[in-house]
């Protein structure tokens, strides 16, 4: 009744922005994603007939915050009528900061929610139910470049290519290390009630989406990065036309991207994205990792820079 497991995040370079069903938490478009390799959670389930109730500590410390949504996804996996939980979490990164750290965590529990509970299920099945909790975290169920695809009433999720075929590396300039203000279910449904932006969001995306999976198939990283950082902005335009507006970033989040220019006009292959925080993610081919890795450390504003290159999928670790 007790089994541990690991996932890494993500980072979309297509990105999911608003659902089209709230109750199930279908995505209202697909996405594509990478999965890292250098930050990760793990989760450690043990299921106890004796429990009254589950219990959570992250990184060492009582969490009471976050159980309600992780008790509410091992219910999903195990049933609601099964035993409590005393769940043990671990990250190397900062949690809630707009690094996906959701993505990993609920990679992680769901593996090792369905492994306590001698429940094996498909790698589809563990995805499908790691995105009723998170909608990003179906994708740490798979390594690589990821595409996430709608379906009628559910998702369907493949590797477009393995991490070793295109072995790019992810530089974060970490400009804040607070937990985000909105979090991002929250700030969709605004998106979706409010934004005059939000329609159009979602009628190009299978656009972009194309223009992606094509850049990765081909490995063609110009255009790769054109198309991610043109969703991207689209994705905080639409954040910022809501009423109120959401807006995640800082001074130190354009200032990043102002680098990110400085180099791309030097020739330096590399691209920004940033999600539903004011963190930087700064994609590039391995050969500039050491420049883009200095550049970002010496902008103005960045108190912490993480490095990491691309990862597998979540999976169980050995945890006798
Ligand atoms: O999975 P959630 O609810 O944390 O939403 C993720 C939203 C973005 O990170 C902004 C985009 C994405 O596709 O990961």
């Amino acid at each position: 009744m007790r089994a541990m497991a690991i996932a890494q995040p993500n980072i979309a370079l297509i990105k999911y922005w608003g659902k089209r069903d709230f109750e199930h938490n279908l995505p209202a478009v697909g996405s594509i994603s990478i999965t890292l390799r250098d930050l990760f959670t793990e989760m450690e389930v043990e299921l106890d007939e004796r429990l009254a109730s589950d219990k959570l500590t992250v990184n060492g410390s009582i969490d009471e915050k976050m159980l309600p949504r992780l008790s509410s996804c091992i219910d999903s996996v195990v049933g609601v009528d099964r035993p409590r939980g005393k769940i043990v979490s671990k990250y190397n990164f900062p949690v809630a900061a707009g690094l996906a750290s959701s993505a990993s965590a609920f990679a992680a529990l769901t593996v090792a929610a369905a492994q306590a509970a001698g429940k094996p299920s498909s790698v589809a099945e563990l995805a499908s139910l790691a995105g009723r909790a998170s909608g990003s975290a179906a994708r740490s169920l798979f390594g690589g470049f990821v595409e996430l695809e709608n379906c009628d009433n559910s998702i369907a999720l493949s590797t477009l290519r393995e991490s070793d075929t295109w072995p790019l590396v992810v530089v974060v300039a970490i400009t804040d290390t607070g937990s985000k203000a909105v979090g991002s279910t929250e700030a969709m449904e605004i998106s979706r009630k409010t934004s005059p932006f939000y329609t159009n969001w979602i009628e190009r995306q299978n656009d972009d989406l194309d223009t992606a999976r094509d850049a990765i198939v081909r490995r063609d990283f110009e255009q790769l990065a054109a198309i991610a950082e043109h969703n991207c902005l689209k994705m905080h335009s639409v954040m910022w036309a809501s009423r109120p507006p959401i807006v995640y970033w800082n001074s130190a989040t354009m200032r990043c991207l102002q680098t990110v220019r400085r180099l791309q006009r030097k020739g330096v292959g590399t691209f920004f994205t940033i999600d539903a925080g004011p963190q930087v993610k700064v994609v590039c081919l391995p050969e500039y990792a050491a420049d883009v890795r200095a550049a970002m450390a010496e902008t103005e504003g960045v108190v912490d820079v993480m490095v990491s290159g691309l990862g597998e999928a979540a999976r169980l670790v050995d945890s006798s």
